[in-house]
């Protein structure tokens, strides 16, 4: 039987178990995955000790720098991401570190909420570690113009820098936003606090602008609730992303890609029932 894990570090409530135990049930794979606790001062000790009999792993907060940097190979995403969300050891025993994290937000947004992102304005809110993985494959959906809004403009800036080659990617800072967009992506982390970022609601055209946070909850978040005051037209939530970025994990490992529609139904009752 092949082994996986989930690094994190807390990582007791993580979904991911759940999540590849319903994807290895539909598929008929044989595997276990369980959640495991890294030292914060020790990451790659423990994936090291983990990988003499592991086949893969999925990494979460904060390892995912550490991640990158232990794997002996790349694919472009994640180079770009410069943080990796899953390990898989070949039979030669070498880790590739891949980040599917941008890869599952753009199939929840394309296939799931049925989006094209092709020839659209985006605006993306926050200049960290979550944006940094979404904008490669954001990028490849050729929107377009991308626009990266944040507190401290100079890391939006860093980040448009970066990936201008990729396209047609723009910095801000949050009040220099007027103009409504197609889509609006909230990958700041202030909906952990309660808070929602200081933009204006002109940036919702009603009745056309989606609005997609990565981050979810048993409620809406503050941002979805802004979002659906302010008559967006589809108001997501990121559990959609979370089940993605784990299909996109199982597909590389396994070389099968499971449903994600059944899975993220069984993940929606369970946070309602919370
Ligand atoms: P992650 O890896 O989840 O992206 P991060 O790298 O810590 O987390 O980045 C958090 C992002 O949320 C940053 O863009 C941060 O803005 P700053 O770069 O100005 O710190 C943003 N953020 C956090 N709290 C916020 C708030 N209350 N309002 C607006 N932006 C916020």
């Amino acid at each position: 039987m092949d082994h996986y894990v989930v690094f994190g570090n807390p990582i007791a409530h993580s979904k991911s178990p759940l999540i590849h135990r319903l994807f290895a049930e539909q598929t008929g794979q044989r595997l276990d995955y369980s959640t495991l606790l890294a030292p914060l001062d020790d990451f790659t000790g423990a994936a090291q000790k983990f990988f003499h009999t592991g086949s893969g792993a999925n990494v979460t907060v904060p390892f995912k720098e550490e991640a990158f940097r232990l794997a002996d190979s790349l694919t472009e995403r994640a180079q770009r991401a410069g943080a990796v969300n899953t390990l898989r050891k070949g039979l030669d025993g070498r880790l590739l570190g891949d980040n599917t994290d941008g890869a599952g937000l753009v199939r929840d947004l394309t296939v799931n909420a049925g989006v094209s992102l092709q020839g659209k304005r985006i605006l993306l809110l926050g200049a960290g570690g979550a944006v940094r993985g979404a904008l490669e494959p954001l990028l490849a959906e050729k929107p377009q113009v991308l626009v990266i809004a944040n507190r401290t403009v100079e890391k939006a800036e860093q980040l448009a820098h970066e990936f201008a080659d990729l396209g047609p990617v723009f910095p801000s800072g949050f009040d220099w936003l007027e103009e409504s967009v197609d889509l609006i992506i909230n990958a700041t982390s202030a909906s952990l606090a309660g808070e929602l970022p200081p933009i204006s609601p002109s940036l919702i055209k009603p009745g056309h602008t989606v609005c997609y946070d990565m981050m979810y909850g048993k409620e809406p978040t503050p941002f979805c609730r802004w979002a659906t005051e302010h008559g967006a037209v589809l108001v997501l939530d990121g559990l959609g992303m979370l089940a993605e970025q784990a299909a996109e994990a199982f597909y590389l490992w396994r070389g099968v890609r499971p449903l994600t529609a059944p899975v993220l139904a069984e993940l929606r009752r369970l946070l309602a029932s919370a």
